[in-house]
């Protein structure tokens, strides 16, 4: 018996294949008196008709535990992961299913594919519950979960209690922290994982592959830190890693987003593995954001001639480097191409881009018309029209940034600039019943409110600072040096942003004040350490987008000070020098 079921598995392509099988299995007793045959079965059946195997399983008296494992693995490589969940319930609590570990398993592949992080954490009971916590490939199971459905701090915690660790889930981690906004977390442990960081060391033999360090390259490349990612860079050539294209495309990355194009211009020319768009993308989005946007339409002009198709992300590489430069007519030419050959759709990061450009070079009409051209297909978002009213605020245009901020308060936006704007308006228009219309409005909603915070490196260690931040151990210290910065500023021609009117200042800021925001801390602190090399420059990383009030300052702390300072903010770098910024006060 056991020898037919294999080959006549093999055989069955299609459901009456398979229902021919099933009444001969059942004529033949082998389906009731051989459950193992009968799990292969199924199993073989949900690669065929899932809904079949259901309903198979739901029929059978007593399933056993891999006649369950089968549909739950079968619904967990399908569409809807989340089914295998339901499975597992209904066959615990309905069917008395005894899970073993590779129920566990399946289960949780499904809430990794499903990111049920919550799901995750009551599997994770069980796997406790049922004894199974010892068993290596489901812990490692366990962090890939927790890491992919972004339970990073559920992952740690795997991760510490893991009793052998491989390559493969150092990975995880790594990853994980690295795509879920803890890129210091994932250098730390990168770090960790070479011997080069502090605490407990690793064990030996577990060697970063190619995998780790794109992972480790990343974290670098958000937190902005050169010297480490240059490290770990030196570390794939020591270690003789293959530098693939992969490789390639985040050294380029790391160098872009720390403000050295042209080691990452090096990095691209001489890359050996062939070139592909996402390294000829990387590099436009460099270039652009450092400033080069002519450099970054001709390497844009020179892709298309070697062949490649721009796709959505070139163009929007592209229209950022535009952006980033104030080339206006560039980037208009670029938005029509790409709209007119109709291959690639804009979608709303494209749309968001050319409402900046247009709407900083005070083409605030073209700017709305853009917003209003939108296909009713895709939502324009708040962002959009958040981008409309920062330029209408600069240049003061009054009726479009009403029209503006309207839409915004419509639209449910929760941050409390809009409404702030909107009233400002109209008390500069002694609109006394609409301010008190806004303000009321204002009162229902929840405002939401991003923190802004930055980070500095001094002597190798990241310092992270918050808006008007309370907690560092030199505080005290810091806020002396923030008022002496400000008094020898003055005497430069430092005048402090009073006017309200058209500058959303939030709640935060005003408790805040201007000077405690949260990279004035950042250069205070790092202007204090004066060991520091003072001919390197003050690097600073900032979340948010430098608001006008620190920008002024940084430019006149860099010429006081004689001391260059690089602020990466969300979007660019500024580098200030001698009382000048990079930007060009373009931002
Ligand atoms: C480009 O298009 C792909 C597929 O439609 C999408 O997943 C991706 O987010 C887009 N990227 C950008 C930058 O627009
Ligand atoms: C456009 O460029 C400015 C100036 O560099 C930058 O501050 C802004 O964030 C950019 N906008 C987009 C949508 O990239």
């Amino acid at each position: 018996m056991a020898i037919i079921i294999q080959p006549l598995l093999q055989k069955c392509t299609t459901l009456s294949h398979i229902q021919q099988l099933q009444a001969h299995l059942i004529t033949t007793g082998i389906f009731h008196f051989h459950p193992l045959h009968r799990s292969k079965f199924i199993d073989f059946c949900t690669t065929i008709s899932l809904p079949y195997a259901t309903q198979i399983f739901l029929t059978i008296s007593s399933p056993v535990t891999n006649d369950w494992n089968a549909i739950i693995r079968g619904n967990a490589q399908s569409l809807q992961p989340a089914k295998a969940l339901s499975v597992y319930r209904q066959g615990l609590r309905k069917l008395a299913c005894k899970p073993d570990a590779l129920t566990c398993s399946f289960t949780l592949k499904a809430c990794s594919r499903a990111l049920a992080c919550n799901e995750a954490v009551q599997i994770h009971s069980h796997v406790v519950k049922y004894g199974f916590v010892a068993d290596v490939l489901l812990q490692t199971t366990l962090l890939d979960v927790y890491a992919k459905s972004g339970c990073l701090d559920s992952a740690c915690k795997v991760f510490d209690e893991m009793s052998v660790r491989d390559v493969t889930c150092w990975n995880a981690i790594i990853i994980g922290l690295a795509h879920g906004n803890r890129p210091d977390e994932a250098l730390e442990l990168f770090k960790r994982m070479t011997g080069d960081g502090q605490g407990e060391g690793v064990g030996v033999g577990f060697k970063p592959n190619e995998i780790t360090v794109v992972g480790a390259l990343s974290a670098c490349a958000q937190l902005g830190m050169v010297q480490e990612g240059e490290k770990v860079y030196e570390y794939v050539r020591r270690e003789k890693l293959d530098v693939n294209e992969q490789v390639c495309n985040v050294v380029i990355d790391m160098f872009g987003k720390c403000g050295h194009v042209a080691k990452a211009y090096q990095v691209f020319n001489d890359m050996r593995c062939r070139k592909s768009l996402v390294s000829f993308n990387t590099m436009i989005m460099c270039l652009g954001i450092n400033g080069e946007g002519s450099e970054a339409i001709r390497l844009f002009n020179e892709m298309s001639k070697e062949g490649f198709r721009p796709d959505n992300v070139s163009y929007l590489s592209a229209l950022c480097a535009c952006n980033h430069s104030g080339m206006v007519d560039e980037g208009v030419k670029l938005f029509e191409a790409m709209t007119k050959d109709g291959l690639v759709a804009p979608n709303i990061k494209h749309y968001g881009t050319m409402v900046d450009l247009l709407g900083r070079s005070g083409r605030l009409n073209e700017a709305y018309n853009i917003i209003n051209s939108i296909p009713v297909t895709i939502t324009p978002d708040v962002v959009l029209w958040q981008t409309l009213l920062g330029a209408c605020k600069t240049y003061g245009n009054i009726e479009l940034a009403e029209k503006a901020s309207r839409k915004l308060v419509e639209m449910g936006s929760n941050s409390d600039g809009e409404f702030v704007l909107l009233s400002n308006i109209y008390a500069a228009q002694r609109r006394w019943k609409d301010v008190g219309e806004v303000r009321k409005n204002m009162k229902y909603k929840q405002v939401k409110k991003v923190p802004g915070f930055s980070y500095i490196d001094v002597k190798g260690a990241i310092h992270k600072f918050v808006n008007g931040d309370r907690w560092h151990t030199h505080m005290e210290e810091i806020y002396n040096k923030v008022e002496e910065i400000m008094c020898r500023i003055m005497e430069h021609g430092y005048v402090p942003e009073t006017d309200y009117v058209l500058h959303d200042i939030g709640v935060e800021e005003k408790e805040n004040a201007l000077s405690y925001h949260s990279e004035k801390l950042a250069v205070a602190f790092g202007l204090m350490n004066e060991e520091e090399d003072i001919s390197s420059p003050i690097r600073v990383n900032k979340n948010l987008r430098i608001c006008g009030d620190c920008h002024e300052v940084m430019k006149l702390v860099s010429k006081a000070y004689e001391r260059e300072i690089i602020v990466r903010d969300r979007t660019r770098f500024h580098r200030f020098k001698n009382g000048l910024c990079s930007c060009k006060d373009f931002w």
